[in-house]
């Protein structure tokens, strides 16, 4: 995830473009860049780091002029470093990119092949060289563009500049987020509104496959079939408070409705949907001589690696230990060499995880990082890197960094049953098919959020909650018990379900919220005993269940309902009303959703 930010028009873009950056903070801050038409020349300003300090270099090196596009950066391919901030400029072409482009290496290959230098590790900057390409065979702007993208696979938001045609701007789009608006004074592109909602309140959204033309007063619009396209504005109202969340009200709430598209970017490039196999080049390891595996996390990470164990163990039979951060390193683990220590942190900076991946690798095993952000510290030290792709995450409280964990584990799980020949092809494909249909069944789930607000309204005195589940989803009992403490500060506990007998049914009196995952797989009519048991002493019971089940509706309280899928996916599905729940519950209690009292977004001591 990147923030993308272009104008052109009769003020000075320079402004326009650092404070529509600035807002577009949120999608990624690790180096950002600017380029602006000066004397008809582009000039280029970039930096590592954030907008303050692509401020502090445009003030020694100053720029001015009415055209320009910018860029803050959340680095997917090559390092976070000013090489690899945007823009990139080839020749005539100066881009700045949001979105993965698959097929690169390919692509990249190809045109050094044929004498072409590049300076960065991104993706992006083949793009530059695949427009100057056709612009030299005299093709227009838009043709260059329409050619150049039909050679890439992915997602992209662009907006270009091209130094033989100052004052305008083009843009296209396929998958990635951007909005044009059409002011008095200009006209701008940006991937999201934020940016643009000082200028004006009239916005058109392009739709994927159109190409943008931008000039001081107008903006026309070439659709994938080439032909002239009318996109009609709308006028929006929103605050811009509002708008920096998408309109949502807090960031947790926003980063909620994202995992759908997380999930994908995550998986993204890694499946190849002819052959139903996963391909993950970034883990060059001999897959046949594993010994054990370590998963090793931190709160919501450690209960991805719940799932990860179970996942691991099921699909490629190999002994898979999990293990808090901080208790690896005191227990004088048994790792050593030929073992594999898997780390997951969203941050990669926890500490507590980090040291355990340097006390597993000098007991001699080999490290895996599974982590949301590009080289930072835990990936820097490890031999192999797995990279998440849910974009920053601002809200505290971890929701679309846990669901591209799982998605992550599943495609090692894989990769790893795949290379020892654990898995029939026929359930391969079969899962692999339900992998690829999960995002658009998460979508479903999130739409529903409102019917979570209504039952988190009914138990809204609740002073303590119980959650259980079996099987994969008695992770995600942890995880909903953990949410519903981080931000509503409610007491929560969370058990598998078959441990009822042995404790917490000595909880359990009148009007006790539980929460059951009880969604129809094996383990169905078991979880229902255990709801029965609860029930029958004055528990009030909140059901996470199947579509399709009427059976449980005549027990349960409430009932939230989630489309089939399959067992070994169905975390991913169940998590989302546990987050929503939670989030209500905050919500009704007024607390701070996104930064929760005592609390820290990574925690870098021990
Ligand atoms: C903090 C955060 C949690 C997160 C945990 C591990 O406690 O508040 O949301 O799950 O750290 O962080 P990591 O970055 O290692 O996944």
């Amino acid at each position: 995830m990147c923030g993308i930010v272009a104008c052109v028009g009769r003020e000075d873009s320079l402004e326009i473009i650092l404070d529509g950056l600035k807002k577009l903070e949120y999608r990624g801050y690790d180096s950002a860049g600017v380029a602006i038409f000066s004397d008809d020349k582009v000039k280029v300003v970039k930096t590592r780091g954030k907008i303050a300090n692509l401020r502090k270099k445009v003030a020694e090196q100053p720029l001015s002029g009415n055209c320009g596009i910018g860029h803050t950066r959340w680095a997917t391919h090559g390092s976070p470093s000013t090489l690899n901030a945007h823009p990139h400029q080839y020749e005539q072409v100066t881009i700045v990119h949001n979105g993965i482009i698959e097929n690169y290496a390919k692509i990249k290959a190809n045109l050094e092949e044929q004498g072409n230098k590049f300076v960065s590790e991104t993706d992006s900057e083949i793009l530059a060289h695949l427009v100057q390409a056709n612009l030299l065979q005299g093709k227009t702007p838009v043709q260059s563009l329409q050619n150049s993208l039909a050679l890439l696979e992915g997602t992209w938001a662009v907006a270009l500049l091209i130094e033989e045609q100052p004052h305008k701007i083009w843009c296209a789009l396929n998958q990635s987020p951007l909005v044009l608006g059409k002011g008095r004074n200009g006209t701008y592109a940006s991937s999201d509104l934020t940016a643009v909602l000082p200028y004006t309140r009239e916005m058109i959204f392009p739709e994927d496959g159109d190409i943008c033309e931008l000039s001081s007063d107008s903006i026309k619009i070439i659709d994938k079939d080439g032909n002239q396209a009318e996109r009609a504005p709308q006028i929006i109202d929103w605050n811009p408070v509002v708008a920096e969340k998408a309109g949502f009200k807090h960031f947790m709430l926003k980063e909620i409705h994202e995992q759908p598209r997380s999930v994908t970017d995550t998986f993204r490039g890694k499946i190849d949907r002819e052959n139903f196999t996963v391909k993950l080049p970034e883990l060059d390891l001999d897959f046949s001589s594993i010994g054990n595996i370590y998963l090793v996390a931190c709160g919501t990470s450690y209960y991805a690696a719940l799932i990860g164990k179970f996942l691991i163990e099921r699909l490629a039979r190999i002994p898979v230990y999990t293990d808090i951060g901080s208790e690896f390193r005191y227990r004088q683990p048994l790792i050593k060499q030929g073992d594999l220590l898997v780390s997951i942190s969203q941050s990669g900076e926890t500490a507590d995880t980090l040291a355990a991946v340097k006390e597993a690798q000098k007991r001699g095993a080999k490290a895996v990082s599974i982590s949301n952000v590009l080289n930072s510290q835990i990936p820097r030290i490890s031999q192999f890197q797995l990279y998440t792709h849910a974009g920053p995450e601002i809200g505290v409280a971890s929701t679309k960094a846990f669901t591209a964990q799982i998605t992550a584990l599943l495609l090692f799980a894989l990769k790893l049953a795949q290379n020892r020949g654990t898995l029939q092809r026929k359930f391969r494909e079969e899962l692999i098919q339900e992998i690829l249909a999960l995002p658009s069944l998460m979508h479903q789930v999130v739409s529903h959020a409102s019917h979570l607000n209504v039952i988190a309204r009914r138990y809204g005195n609740a002073r303590d909650f119980l959650y259980i589940g079996r099987g994969i989803n008695y992770p995600i009992a942890l995880e909903g018990a953990l949410k519903m403490k981080e931000i509503s500060y409610i007491h929560a506990e969370g058990y598998p379900a078959g441990e009822m007998k042995h404790g917490p049914i000595a909880l359990i009196e009148d009007g006790l919220p539980t929460v059951v995952i009880a969604t129809k797989n094996d383990l169905y009519e078991k979880i229902v005993s255990n709801l029965v048991e609860v029930k029958s002493r004055g528990g009030q019971i909140i059901a996470i269940a199947s579509q399709g089940d009427d059976q449980i509706g005549e027990i349960a309280n409430d009932l939230f309902l989630l489309p089939p899928t399959h067992y070994l996916l169905e975390p991913l599905l169940t998590v989302l009303p546990m987050q929503l729940l939670a989030y209500y519950m905050a919500v009704h209690k007024g607390t701070d959703v996104d930064q929760p009292r005592n609390l820290a977004k990574s925690v870098t001591v021990e």
